[in-house]
């Protein structure tokens, strides 16, 4: 169940950078929002992600499991396992609302966007935040998943192209926002 947790985040991981990299574009206005291909990766996406957080759940509550029955818990020891399931617990939540704010709405033939005020900021900068704290502790282990080995500086460039990534996906939602209350 873990390689094909693995597999499956790989996937996710694809779709995502492009999905992220798009949707800034959208918010930013330097393309047109609305498509149908977009709509079909992100939908891929959700439901590929849904399994790797139904999957990765179930690991945990077996992790537990057998945590209780021998009486050892390494919390202490363990805080990057946490801060990954931690993460993914805030992603479930954060990511719910974005979807509630973007899957827009269809009213008398006509594509309705959500409102995008401060609130929904807030939460969009709480999902970035939280994809960054996922994806920075889980790619060590995405790697060690895959057998990779850490050819000169890997790991931590893929960290920095993602931090960058998300940063300016950050960005793009504030500039988002902004387009809002211009209008
Ligand atoms: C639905 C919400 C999510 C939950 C509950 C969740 C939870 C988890 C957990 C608990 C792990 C650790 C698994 C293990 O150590 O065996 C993990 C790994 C990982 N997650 Fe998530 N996650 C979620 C969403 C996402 C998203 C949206 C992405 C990508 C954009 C992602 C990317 C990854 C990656 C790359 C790994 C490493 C996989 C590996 O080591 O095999 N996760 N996730
Ligand atoms: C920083 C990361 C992200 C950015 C910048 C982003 C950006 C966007 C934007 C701009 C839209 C609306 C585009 C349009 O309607 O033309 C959108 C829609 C959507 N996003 Fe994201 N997104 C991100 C992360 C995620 C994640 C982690 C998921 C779930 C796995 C996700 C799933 C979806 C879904 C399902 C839609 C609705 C598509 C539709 O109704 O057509 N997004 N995203």
């Amino acid at each position: 169940m873990r390689k094909a947790n693995a597999v499956l985040t790989a996937l996710i991981m694809v779709l995502f950078l492009v999905h992220m990299v798009w949707g800034g574009l959208v918010m930013a206005g330097m393309t047109a929002g609305g498509s149908s291909a977009y709509s079909l990766l992100s939908y891929a996406m959700l439901v590929l992600a849904a399994l790797h957080g139904a999957i990765s759940l179930k690991l945990t509550a077996d992790a537990l499991k057998i945590m209780k029955r021998t009486g050892a818990s390494y919390l202490k020891e363990n805080r990057i396992y946490w801060t990954r399931r931690i993460s993914g617990i805030a992603l479930i939540l954060f990511m719910t609302m974005h979807v509630l704010i973007f899957r827009g709405e269809e009213a008398g033939g006509m594509y309705l966007l959500g409102y995008f005020g401060a609130g929904q900021l807030v939460s969009q900068i709480l999902m970035v935040v939280s994809l960054l704290v996922h994806l920075l502790t889980n790619i060590r282990s995405l790697k060690i998943a895959f057998g990779l080995e850490d050819k000169g500086n890997f790991r931590t460039d893929v960290c920095l192209v993602l931090a960058l990534l998300l940063l300016l996906a950050g960005l793009c939602f504030v500039v988002y926002y902004i387009r809002w209350q211009v209008v």
